[in-house]
């Protein structure tokens, strides 16, 4: 059982936030009976109409993994009319992408129909690690490198980075390069880490996700997974 918002985001039909709104104004059916609750949860059996429109029940799974561009958002839609990463793919299902990256960030995302497969990646006991090379103004001091090893308080909670290295130093242009592995899925987390230790994120692009990899994949361009790796990634099921 989902919430109903959640059921409805998914489906791609629109945004969460949007989904709620019609939710609150008595525009969505379960059933044939309006609902007006924003807990309500649903099933995959259930008969859902959005605004007149039905929910449609998305039999095949699709799972694609995209080198995403600077400059794309990582929604279904948005309401200033920016490119999704979703319209880089070509397909008719409405899938959508497996948590986020921020709009200039770069780098490996996964977009899917298969709503049971985003639960188990977003699920933060499952630890799904990911890599992320971010270019940030500066060079750690020992200190840093010493807070970032025993892991950075952000908002109340602590983020302990599972691994992470300094794969260059340009003193001249006081910048590094830093590689950073976290199993977190926290919105902006990365840069939030570097934020508590001052120095800014410059750059930040996402290497891996589990045990995936960019590959060849040029900015902008995908591929679908096999069902080997849609195996792998639903044995991250722990919860
Ligand atoms: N952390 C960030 O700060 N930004 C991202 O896009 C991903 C992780």
């Amino acid at each position: 059982m989902e919430r109903l918002q959640k059921v409805i985001a998914q489906s791609g039909l629109t945004s969460r936030r949007k989904a709620e709104e019609l939710i609150k104004k008595g525009k969505v059916e379960v059933n044939g009976k309006i609902v007006v609750e924003l807990g309500t949860k649903v099933s995959g059996n259930d008969y859902i109409i959005v605004d007149g429109v039905e929910l449609k029940k998305n039999d095949r799974k699709e799972y694609y993994l995209l080198n995403k561009p600077r400059g794309v958002i990582s929604s279904v839609s948005d309401d200033k009319n920016r490119k999704t990463v979703v319209d880089l793919i070509n397909t008719d299902s409405r899938i959508y992408p497996i948590g986020r990256l921020d709009y200039d960030t770069t780098g490996l995302i996964l977009l899917t129909n298969d709503g049971e497969l985003t639960n188990i990646l977003s699920h933060p006991k499952n630890e799904v690690e990911k890599t992320y090379i971010a270019k940030i103004e500066g060079i750690l001091s020992s200190e840093e490198i010493n807070k970032l090893k025993r892991g950075i308080s952000i908002e109340g909670r602590k983020c302990k980075p599972v691994r992470f290295k300094i794969r260059k130093k340009d003193k001249e242009k006081n910048n590094s390069m830093i590689e950073i592995t976290i199993v977190e899925g926290r919105n902006h987390i990365v840069k939030k880490i570097f934020k508590e230790l001052k120095h800014e994120v410059i750059k930040l692009k996402r290497e891996t996700y589990a045990f995936l990899t960019l590959g060849n994949l040029k900015s902008g361009e995908y591929r679908e997974l096999n069902i080997k790796e849609v195996k792998k990634l639903y044995s991250f099921k722990n919860y």
